[in-house]
């Protein structure tokens, strides 16, 4: 994978020095699959998310690989928590803001204004407040990277995705900013639009639980 400005600066065991990529949402699904392959393109990784047992489980699975991880228990809607992470970090090379979900899968009619705020907290706030904390460390690194998980959601409407769709809209709108903001400084910015991916706990989530609705889920992701 590439990330950042010049391509993945060397592989495990070399000795140039080690570039940090901090991954939110990494105790499942695409965050945990992206920082083990961060890990094995040489970054030391640091994954963030609220399980604190995954993540201390993922970091000893990357370091006997042979690779570099530490594992941080956050919650990115806790502004606050974040701006410590942030501050307990030294050097920053890249952020993949990927904490994210879907909460219920009602039309705009009837849903519950409580999944629209969470999914509004997490999917467009998580980011943001991630953002703001760790850029001054991704331009300080002089070749900076942004990736931001928005979806194909971010891009098109459904029916029963509103809240979801809002929200990724949310996350596109802070990708596409920030990219025109950012012009002239070391950090570039990414946004990945993924379609359907079956991960193990997504769809679980959008469906408060019911895996049987997850598996034969018809919703666009
Ligand atoms: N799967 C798809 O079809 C699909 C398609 C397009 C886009 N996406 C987007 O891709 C991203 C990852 O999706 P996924 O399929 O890998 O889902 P997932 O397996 O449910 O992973 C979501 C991750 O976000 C973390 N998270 C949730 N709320 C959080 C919070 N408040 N603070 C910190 N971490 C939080 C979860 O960890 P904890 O619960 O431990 O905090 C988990 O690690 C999401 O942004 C999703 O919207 C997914």
């Amino acid at each position: 994978m590439l990330l950042g400005n010049r391509p993945t600066p060397f592989v495990k065991g070399a000795t140039m020095s080690t570039r940090t990529a901090v991954v939110t949402g990494a105790s499942s699904g695409i965050g945990a699959a992206t920082a083990r392959k961060l890990a094995d393109a040489g970054y030391h990784v640091v994954l963030t998310a609220r399980r604190a047992d995954r993540l201390e489980a993922l970091a000893k699975e990357i370091g006997a690989a042979g690779g570099s991880a530490a594992a941080y228990t956050l919650d990115v809607t806790d502004r606050e928590a974040v701006v410590d992470f942030a501050a307990s970090l030294g050097e920053v090379d890249v952020l993949f803001a990927n904490a994210g979900g879907a909460y219920g899968a009602d039309p705009v009619a009837t849903a519950d204004p409580a999944d629209w705020r969470a999914m509004y907290e997490v999917n467009v706030m998580g980011v943001l407040n991630c953002v703001q904390a760790l850029l001054p460390k991704l331009v300080a690194s002089g070749d900076g990277t942004i990736a931001i998980l928005s979806s194909t959601a971010g891009f098109v409407t459904y029916e029963g995705g509103g809240g979801y769709i809002a929200a990724k809209h949310g996350a596109h709108a802070i990708a596409g900013t920030l990219r025109l903001e950012l012009c002239g400084q070391p950090v570039r910015v990414i946004e990945i639009a993924p379609g359907m991916v079956k991960t193990d706990e997504f769809a679980v989530n959008r469906f408060r639980g019911d895996e049987t609705a997850a598996a034969a889920r018809s919703l666009s992701p």
